[in-house]
């Protein structure tokens, strides 16, 4: 429809329609969808919307240019003049489906969505990345913007791996297959369940101290990080529930793996504390598991373990992308690498900081297969080659992430002697 020779670019019929709030909000939203400078016509009834959208124009500071009594209605035309144009948004961009109907995250990537910057732009807020934002989000204070900081390229893929590997701990489990045990045995089953569940608590713990820094633009990120969460939770589940299951219950926690836990609660650097949890402790678990998997008396403990191990190597293989991601982009983080294991060798005390006792007794009963002296000592051979097997590895998959030889040499034998 052409005015005055003033062609409309969006026509608002509100004919009918009453004067008031809603009537404004409809305004509102046409014009802010709209580009700078292009004209709305709104046409509406009622004696009191002429004065009353006179004065919203001006209040808003768009241009009303012209207002016509047609009889039995009115029509306007108002130039959008905003403060600041907002961004058009996606519109007619369908998503690929897989095979089977699949609706796969690795193909969101689209559009606006599809734009992942290095720097999450500031005052996003909890604004979906890809939606369009109205000025005046406040600052959410979030502290982990850059994609460096949390991201790892294989991200996308565990996070669709961790929802398809998902057990409940209640039904999966064939609890019903336990047997009844040696004493001495159900005795090392309840020590390495009490000490396991208390190291999930910090694998839970720590990574979800950090989610709510996470700027939402690397949305991406926090899933996966919730996956990891629901593992751990469902760790400290059946752990807790193998060590009650036959009548033993929870055992000894030493203070040697509290003092190890808190130095890694107690770090506040995603990167470190990444590196100290995923690449050396779950690592470091990955192993443990293997040997508690390799001596379980019974099939109860094994399912479960078995179980654990595979999450655990999802929550390893992002520790390493992350990790080795900026140490090939900023080769000088290696330091503080160096540095994060270094403080925290000071802070358990290298001199004093003995082992869990407890622990080691209970893995040796274990692979030993009960506590006559002789299967106690083959026991605690099998653990000290354990202790290699776990430092070997730890070297490889410092090595993986990129470091010297030398370097992941020593950092392999400052671990703490927890494991976690
Ligand atoms: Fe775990
Ligand atoms: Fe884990």
């Amino acid at each position: 429809m052409d005015v005055h020779g003033l062609t409309p670019d969006r026509q608002l019929n509100l004919v009918d329609f009453p004067v008031g709030a809603d009537l404004f909000l409809l305004v509102k939203n046409a014009l802010q969808r709209m580009e700078q400078g292009q004209l709305l016509e709104v046409i509406g009834s009622g004696i009191e919307i002429k004065d009353d959208l006179r004065s919203w124009c001006r209040l808003n500071r768009h241009s009303l240019v012209m207002a016509m009594d047609a009889g039995d209605h009115y029509r306007f035309l108002i130039r959008n003049n905003p403060v600041k144009a907002l961004e058009q948004p996606d519109w007619g961009i369908k998503l690929p489906l897989r095979k089977d109907g699949r609706l796969d995250i690795r193909d969101w990537f689209q559009g606006r969505v599809g734009e992942l910057r290095e720097q999450a732009p500031a005052y996003v807020g909890f604004v979906p990345r890809g939606a369009v934002a109205e000025p005046g989000v406040p600052d959410f204070g979030f502290s982990l913007n850059q994609k460096d900081d949390v991201w790892s390229n294989n991200l996308l893929d565990l996070y669709e791996q961790a929802k398809e590997k998902q057990w409940n701990a209640t039904t999966d489990i064939a609890w019903d297959e336990l047997p009844e045990l040696p004493e001495e045995m159900e005795w090392a089953v309840c020590q390495i369940m009490t000490f396991l569940a208390e190291n999930e608590y910090s694998a839970l713990y720590i990574p979800a101290k950090f989610m709510a820094r996470i700027n939402p633009h690397y949305i991406e990120a926090l899933m996966y990080l919730s996956t990891l969460i629901q593992d751990e939770s469902r760790h400290i589940e059946a752990f807790t529930k193998r060590a009650l299951a036959g009548g033993g219950g929870l055992q000894y926690s030493s203070a040697l793996t509290e003092r190890s836990l808190h130095s890694l609660f107690i770090q506040e650097d995603y990167f470190k504390s990444s590196f100290l949890l995923h690449v050396l402790g779950e690592g470091t678990f990955l192993d443990l598991l293997t040997f508690i998997e390799e001596h379980a008396p019974d099939p109860v403990t094994r399912q479960i373990v078995t179980l654990a191990k595979i999450d655990e190597g999802r929550h390893v293989a992002y520790g390493i992308g992350h990790v080795r991601h900026i140490i090939e982009t900023h080769p000088g983080m290696v330091q503080a690498l160096v540095d994060a294991a270094n403080e925290r060798n000071e802070y358990l005390g290298a001199a004093d900081a003995g082992e869990n006792s407890h622990l080691m007794e209970a893995l040796a009963i274990l692979a030993g297969g009960g506590r006559t002296p002789e299967q106690l000592k083959t026991g605690f051979e099998r653990v000290r080659r354990l202790k290699d097997v776990m430092y070997e590895h730890r070297v490889q998959r410092l090595l993986q992430i990129g470091l010297t030889p030398d370097i992941a040499a020593a950092i392999s034998k400052t671990h703490t002697p927890n494991f976690m």
